[in-house]
């Protein structure tokens, strides 16, 4: 099927072996997607005029939190009509990212129903990204979120931020500290903050099992939790004999 827009930059990120973020949204847009469509209509004309075509339209939320989606607008809804919204959802992902494939399918169906189908497993700050989609969809994406994924919102602007932990003891030797439970408890004590910007700027939480420091707790957050031993390393000799 013949695309909306030519878009003859981006076809040069189409080719070679390596993923394209470009082959992907096209193989969207051939399948009718609309917003895929305009997006890739968009994303030439940023290359074309080199500047970014998206611009701050102002604060968009669901009620009751002052986070969570990002508003995104494009500055020629003329032009480009399906992405003239193209909203950032904000998702807290389950503690050290562990999903069924269930669950991961229902986020997808739930995506390309109320969405643009565009997802980042995950953001910078570990959060599931769903990106596009219109202001009038948001309760209706929040409602189904929060009552048949038991799901909520992640955190944005000067909210304390979705917080995040390594694999820690779940699958790795070396977790000296229970990383997923310092982080499931943080998360409940800090709902408030975490929902509602109550700070000058943002605040991150993170939570590594050993100084490895998988998730870079040291340079991405504010305050950072690292497991370390307390003692000398103390070794079972017998039953290392035994083994
Ligand atoms: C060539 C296209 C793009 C590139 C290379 C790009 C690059 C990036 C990078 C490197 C990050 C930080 C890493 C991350 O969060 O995973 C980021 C985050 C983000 N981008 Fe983009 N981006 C692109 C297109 C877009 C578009 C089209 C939108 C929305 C209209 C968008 C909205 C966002 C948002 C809301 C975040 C924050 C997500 C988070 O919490 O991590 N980006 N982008
Ligand atoms: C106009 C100013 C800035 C914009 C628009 C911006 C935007 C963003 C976005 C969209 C992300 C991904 C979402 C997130 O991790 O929360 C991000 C992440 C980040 N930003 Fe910025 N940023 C700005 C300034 C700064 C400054 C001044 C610093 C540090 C001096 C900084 C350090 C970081 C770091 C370390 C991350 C990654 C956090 C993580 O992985 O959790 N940013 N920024
Ligand atoms: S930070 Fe340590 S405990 Fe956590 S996954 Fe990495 S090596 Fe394992």
């Amino acid at each position: 099927m013949a695309l909306k827009h030519a878009t003859p930059m981006l076809d040069e990120l189409d080719k070679g072996p390596w993923p394209s973020f470009v082959s992907d949204v096209k193989r969207m847009a051939a399948k009718g997607n609309r917003m895929c469509e305009d997006w890739l209509g968009l994303m030439e004309m940023s290359y074309k005029d080199k500047e970014g075509h998206w611009k701050h339209g102002g604060i968009v939320g669901v009620l009751g939190y002052g986070g969570g989606v990002i508003g995104r607008y494009c500055d020629r809804p003329d032009l480009f009509p399906s992405v003239a919204h193209f909203h950032t959802i904000r998702v807290n992902q389950p503690a050290s990212k562990y999903y069924d494939t269930a669950v991961l399918r229902k986020l997808c169906d739930l995506w390309e129903a109320h969405g643009s189908g565009l997802t980042n497993m995950h953001g910078s700050t570990g959060d599931i990204v769903l990106l596009g989609t219109t202001t009038d969809q948001l309760e209706p994406i929040f409602y189904e979120l929060t009552h048949d994924f038991q799901m909520d919102l992640g955190g944005s602007g000067s909210n304390m931020r979705t917080p995040e932990s390594c694999l820690g003891m779940s699958r790795c030797e070396w977790s000296c500290i229970n990383t997923q439970d310092i982080i499931y408890d943080i998360t409940q004590e800090f709902q408030d903050a975490l929902h509602r910007p109550m700070f000058p700027y943002k605040f991150k939480f993170k939570a590594s099992g050993c100084p490895m420091d998988c998730v870079s707790a040291i340079a991405r957050s504010d305050c950072s939790i690292i497991g370390t031993w307390r003692d000398q390393v103390r070794i079972d000799q017998a039953a290392v004999n035994a083994y």
